[in-house]
């Protein structure tokens, strides 16, 4: 790495050591940085991004916590900024997973060891990231015309049984299986990837209020509801709405209908279920329902008041609502 990016990578080394620590849901550590668990690599990547990353005013982040529609909201992104330029049937979406169309933001930022990789990136950018805003610097953050952020929330309990299949998936097998009861204690009390969830949406949230132009939010719910209608919404936040020709031609339709759960998870390139060493995680698990309320499946009536009542306390005050 070069000089200023080894003072990050020293600067996080002393400060690890400092912060809590607990065992994350699968082999990883997480420590708590700033109010949130997050694991040695995110924390590294934020820093990094805080030192280094030199925003531009096309930048494009798709944030999420994980499980709320990642891989989805990647691909609708990806598609929309990129209409002109793909044709449908033979689309990048067809041949790659979304995570290897759109760079995970505090992944590459490590890349070669400078910025000279995210330096290189042709605007516009598309980047995806599953930090919390507060850990954005306010060059990001504050000045509107730097870059723009699109999130989507869910509802807690399906994001909570999407995570414990997703958990189990990614647990070396040495491990015993998570069991839904622990994992759902943990969960409660915030600690889980990038937890506690409800801190997560609420930072995003807020600055969606306060900053309309910056943030759009986003509900897994009402995109699934609603796709055309969010699609469209999404256009108009990046500056690129679509025309008349395109609404003529279904250029949204077909956003939509690539996008799907039912299309992306039939790909080939989607079915895969190979896993590597440095990537624990396979293609296909990336995919499992996506549906809106599974949970019900999973949860005890009990699990299920408890995490809302959670939410309640959580929400309230806020004016904000799942
Ligand atoms: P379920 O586990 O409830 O099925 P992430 O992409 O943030 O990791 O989130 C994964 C969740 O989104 C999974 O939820 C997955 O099935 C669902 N998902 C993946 N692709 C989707 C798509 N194209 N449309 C809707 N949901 C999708």
């Amino acid at each position: 790495p070069d000089e200023a990016y080894q003072k990050t990578f020293k600067n996080c080394d002393e400060l690890l050591p400092t912060l809590p620590q607990t065992k994350g849901w699968w082999s990883v550590q997480l420590f708590q940085y700033h109010g949130f668990w997050i694991h040695i690599f995110g924390i590294r990547g934020s820093m990094l991004i805080h030192d280094h990353f030199k925003p531009r005013s096309t930048d494009i982040v798709v944030a999420t916590s994980p499980k709320c529609g990642t891989t989805w909201l990647r691909a609708l992104v990806f598609s929309i900024i990129n209409r002109a330029s793909f044709d449908f049937s033979d689309h990048p979406l067809r041949k790659a997973n979304p995570q290897d169309l759109v760079p995970f933001f505090e992944s590459i930022i490590h890349k070669d060891g400078s910025t000279s990789f995210v330096d290189g990136i042709p605007s516009p950018r598309l980047l995806s990231t599953h930090l919390p805003y507060s850990l954005f610097p306010t060059r990001m953050t504050d000045d509107t015309s730097a870059c723009r952020f699109v999130y989507i929330c869910r509802d807690p309990k399906d994001v909570f049984v999407s995570k414990w299949h997703f958990a189990n998936k990614l647990r070396p097998k040495e491990l015993p299986p998570l069991s839904l009861e622990e994992t759902f204690d943990l969960f409660c009390k915030g600690v889980s990837h990038y937890g506690p969830f409800w801190d997560h949406v609420l930072g995003y949230w807020k600055a969606s209020v306060e900053s309309p132009k910056k943030v759009l939010f986003l509900k897994y719910e009402e995109v699934k509801k609603e796709p055309l209608g969010c699609v469209r919404k999404v256009a108009e936040f990046l500056g690129v709405p679509f025309t008349p020709e395109e609404e003529n031609k279904e250029i949204v339709e077909q956003i939509v209908k690539l996008c799907s759960f039912e299309s992306m998870s039939n790909q080939v390139v989607n079915k895969l279920d190979k896993r590597y060493q440095q990537r624990p995680i396979s293609n296909s698990d990336f995919f499992r329902k996506g549906e809106v309320g599974d949970w019900v499946n999973h949860l005890s009536p009990q699990m299920a008041e408890k995490l809302d009542q959670i939410t309640e306390e959580k929400l309230q005050d806020t004016g904000f609502n799942f």
